[in-house]
């Protein structure tokens, strides 16, 4: 705040200014003896602000007006003396710490105002206690790029095997730094932070991939070192800059045992569709532990361990996307059995070093039918692990980079909904940036999440039938953040305070709790990626702090449903609900308006509901009536200017399935069942296909958390249920293999000529191929095409499909292709059974 003295010396300076300017005029009107009298220039108003210095225990949205007519109002909030070429004024100021405003009007014909100036210390009051939690719905993960994050051991800075890669300015001076070198953030520094972590709630970390990353700049490419650990070149050992340089996992036991025991999990991202730059840095180098097994100009065995095909051009074509160059990287080819065999392994490795899932990059440019056999080795790993895994099955979630309005989206839906791959919410990521980055309307993201959560008639697959288990997200990586969007600091808390109450698992990106950003070139790669130089509390870590503990206390918000009540382009007003557990949530992000609401209904119970995150987003409280029961009335309210409230109602907890911990594997498999209501006693976990119920062996029973194991049935899709006390739980959706899964090749010599608009899809006898069904979402496909006239057009069309090691699908039954059209043609398929 500006001192007296200060604010004096201005006022005399201002004070002898007009004084020379009267002595000037007095000089040039002299001579005629006829003295006019000075004329003095009136001074502008002091603006005036709505709330009056002081302290307060919620936000504060200051209005400033001023009584000149005309006047332009110039302010400041960072202690600088405002001047014309300070913020102008135009909305009220939304005040969320402890901040000084100071005002200056502006008004032709008139002198400058005195700044008008007020302290506000606003005291918010500390959030509840975060409960433990026993699955990662129940809380959210934070994504961290391991080299920005904090240089924990400043040994590992500059390695002796990849010298000169490091930037020593990066977290200290970065309009000084090459932001594509390393910056010195390491897995001890992960490690070092877990307490600042714990305490804002982070239930999980997904770190960005540790493994041994190429060894020099890839300059030839872009200029560009692997500080980012996507250019792997040996899956099996950890990199020199975030663990140690003789590659080992110390660092990495180190810090998952760390992080488990403040009850954080570990998701490591694991880049399987790739390892390095082609023709540049180590030009494809791959490694197993140590030893070369081939770079991709020495790659021309028989049996390749990469597609040697062109970049990707076409991002709608089936074919392109699997077989084709992601971005001059190396294109291993899982369907390879040794890099099949070497992919699976080092993520077992990973889970016998104790992480708790994993981040599959590129989910979408890998080849998919090898990726349900990914998922399904990791439903059937039962290895031991050491530091040991948080209890519960692996979660796992892929990257399908794609919007709805995107020609493989529905790919993308059908794809997660069988091969049991959770996805990044990337089509609900767009309209998440639009809405809080770019200020678009709230029916955005409205209309995208009834689009795949109950689906449209447009499109062939239907819904995601498991939105609770999407992971959702407003930053990331990859995309500059809201912030260099346009999104200022409420803006990111209102998207904060909807990613952590809506339906899916919430990952918030590094440093958006402490407003990281930098605008270079609009904020995008590598600029989001930015040194995290501030641990301290800031309002948005108490915003967190408070959504935490809401997801962790109340199951609707992890598990519920979730139903927009009202909406309008700056308003969404929706409901999150478990059987009587209600959360309902109110934002209105107009930067101007109070909303009133009338019209609003709520399954809240009737009753007085106070602002559960107590005012942190400047919330109201509201009263409920009609009769106990459903769609109960809000008497009319007004929604505060760029407010949150969250109004909440903890209620009777019956045995609720929340997910299903994979969704889909085979008898036998170990599957976690996740909810709430189940008793503290074991009850019983069935498992449903047609009129034929199993019984499932279950192990580690708890209120909210089981573990069972996946009975005999014949497999197909199947419903579960909990019981306990004679009342039995809701029905979930999982799908039985009908055992574990291998990736097998199919190719076809020949084929019918088809139309550009035909689709090859393919079908046999047991579940996973279909059950002889010939529509889109039952059979298995469409079956990549390379495009006609492609030089790189392979003598076969190629799928790999999953597969039944026990069934004989692969060689005795695969009847036919067939075509999308309704004239269906029997076409013998010549299958080859490439490996077993
Ligand atoms: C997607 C990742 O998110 C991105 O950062 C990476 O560069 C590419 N995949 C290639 O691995």
């Amino acid at each position: 705040m500006m001192s007296a003295g200060r604010r004096l010396i201005r006022f005399m300076g201002v004070s002898l200014m007009l004084a020379v300017a009267a002595l000037l005029a007095g000089c040039g009107s002299g001579g005629s003896g006829n003295s006019t009298p000075p004329v003095t220039t009136p001074q502008a108003a002091t603006p005036m602000l709505s709330v009056s210095a002081g302290t307060y225990t919620a936000l504060q949205s200051v209005a400033i007006t001023d009584s000149t007519s005309g006047a332009a109002i110039y302010y400041t909030t960072n202690g600088a003396v405002p001047t014309t070429s300070s913020a102008a004024y135009s909305v009220p100021i939304p005040i969320a710490t402890t901040t000084t405003i100071e005002a200056l009007a502006v008004a032709s014909g008139y002198t400058n105002s005195s700044v008008s100036s007020a302290t506000y210390t606003i005291n918010l009051p500390a959030a509840p206690a975060i409960a433990p939690i026993a699955d990662i719905h129940q809380g959210f993960i934070y994504q961290i790029v391991t080299d920005r994050f904090f240089d924990g051991d400043t040994t590992n800075d500059n390695p002796s095997e990849s010298p000169n890669l490091h930037n020593p300015n990066g977290f200290t001076n970065p309009a000084d730094a090459d932001w594509n070198l390393y910056w010195g953030g390491d897995l001890a520094g992960i490690q070092q932070k877990l307490s600042y972590l714990k305490s804002m709630g982070v239930a999980g970390i997904w770190i960005s991939p540790p493994m041994n990353n190429i060894r020099v700049n890839a300059a030839a490419s872009n200029g560009e070192t692997s500080y980012h650990g996507y250019w792997t070149r040996d899956f099996m050992q950890i990199d020199e800059h975030f663990g140690d340089d003789t590659n080992s996992w110390t660092a990495f036991d180190a810090l998952v045992t760390a992080a488990h025991a403040d009850g954080i999990r570990v998701y490591v991202d694991f880049p399987a569709n790739d390892s390095n730059p082609i023709n540049a840095g180590e030009n494809g180098s791959l490694y197993d532990n140590g030893i070369l097994i081939t770079t991709y100009s020495t790659d021309t065995g028989i049996t390749p361990y990469y597609h040697h095909n062109p970049n990707i051009s076409n991002y709608n074509d089936h074919y392109q996307v699997q077989y084709y160059t992601l971005e001059g990287l190396a294109d291993l080819d899982q369907t390879n059995p040794w890099v099949d065999s070497y992919l699976k392994s080092a993520v077992e490795q990973f889970l016998a070093h104790g992480v708790d899932g994993f981040r599959f990059d590129a989910v979408l440019e890998v080849n998919w039918g090898w990726e349900y056999s990914l998922e399904n080795a990791i439903a059937n790993w039962s290895g031991s692990s050491s530091p040991a895994r948080m209890p519960g099955q692996p979660f796992i979630f892929g990257e399908w980079n794609e919007g709805s309005g995107d020609a493989l989206y529905p790919d993308s839906v059908k794809f997660s909904n069988s091969s049991g791959m959770n996805l990044l919410d990337y089509t609900l990521y767009w309209q998440l940036a639009n809405v809080f980055g770019t200020g678009a309307s709230f029916y955005d993201i409205d209309n995208e999440l009834t689009l795949e959560d109950t689906g449209s008639s447009s499109i062939p697959a239907q819904a995601f039938t498991q939105p609770n288990d999407l992971v959702t997200f407003f930053d990331n990586h990859d995309n500059p953040r809201i912030m260099s969007q346009g999104a200022d600091r409420m803006a990111v808390k209102q998207a904060i305070s909807f990613l952590l109450t809506c339906r899916g698992v919430p990952v918030l990106y590094y440093g958006d709790e402490q407003y990281l950003f930098n605008d270079t070139n609009g904020g995008v790669v590598p600029y989001n990626r930015n040194g995290m130089t501030s641990f301290g509390s800031t309002d948005a870590v108490l915003l967190i702090q408070y959504l935490a503990a809401l997801r962790a206390a109340n199951p609707a918000v992890a598990y519920g449903t979730m139903t927009q009540r009202w909406i309008n382009n700056d308003v969404y007003i929706y409901e999150r609900q478990l059987g009587t557990n209600v959360v309902l949530v109110a934002i209105n992000k107009n930067p101007s308006t109070d909303q009133s609401i009338s019209g609003l209904y709520t399954d809240l119970e009737p009753g007085s509901y106070t602002d559960y995150p107590a005012q942190t987003m400047g919330g109201i409280g509201i009263t409920v009536t009609g009769t106990a029961g459903s769609n109960n009335p809000v008497t009319n309210l007004k929604l505060p200017h760029r407010s949150v409230s969250i109004w909440v109602s903890a209620g009777i907890v019956l045995p609720s399935i929340g997910n299903i911990t994979p969704r889909v594997a085979n008898p036998g498999a170990a599957v976690t069942i996740n909810g709430t209501g189940f008793g503290a006693t074991a009850g019983t976990v069935n498992f449903t296909i047609g009129s034929t119920t199993l019984s499932a062996t279950v192990t580690n029973w708890s209120n909210g958390q089981t573990t069972a194991f996946v009975p005999a049935l014949t497999a197909g899709s199947a419903t579960v249920t909990v019981t306990q006390d004679t009342v039995t739980s809701s029905a979930a959706p999982f799908t039985v293999n009908t055992s574990a899964l291998i990736p097998v090749n199919f190719s076809v010599s020949s084929t019918p000529a088809l139309a550009s608009t035909d689709v090859i899809m393919l079908t046999g006898n047991v579940a996973e191929l279909g059950n002889w069904a010939t529509t889109w979402n039952g059979a298995i496909g469409p079956v990549t095409i390379p495009a006609t006239g492609s030089a790189h057009k392979p003598s076969r069309y190629r799928r790999e499909p999953r597969c039944s090691s026990s069934s004989s699908c692969c060689t005795t039954t695969n009847r036919s292709l067939r075509r999308t059209s309704s004239t269906v043609t029997p076409f013998p398929l010549p299958a080859r059974v490439q490996r077993p």
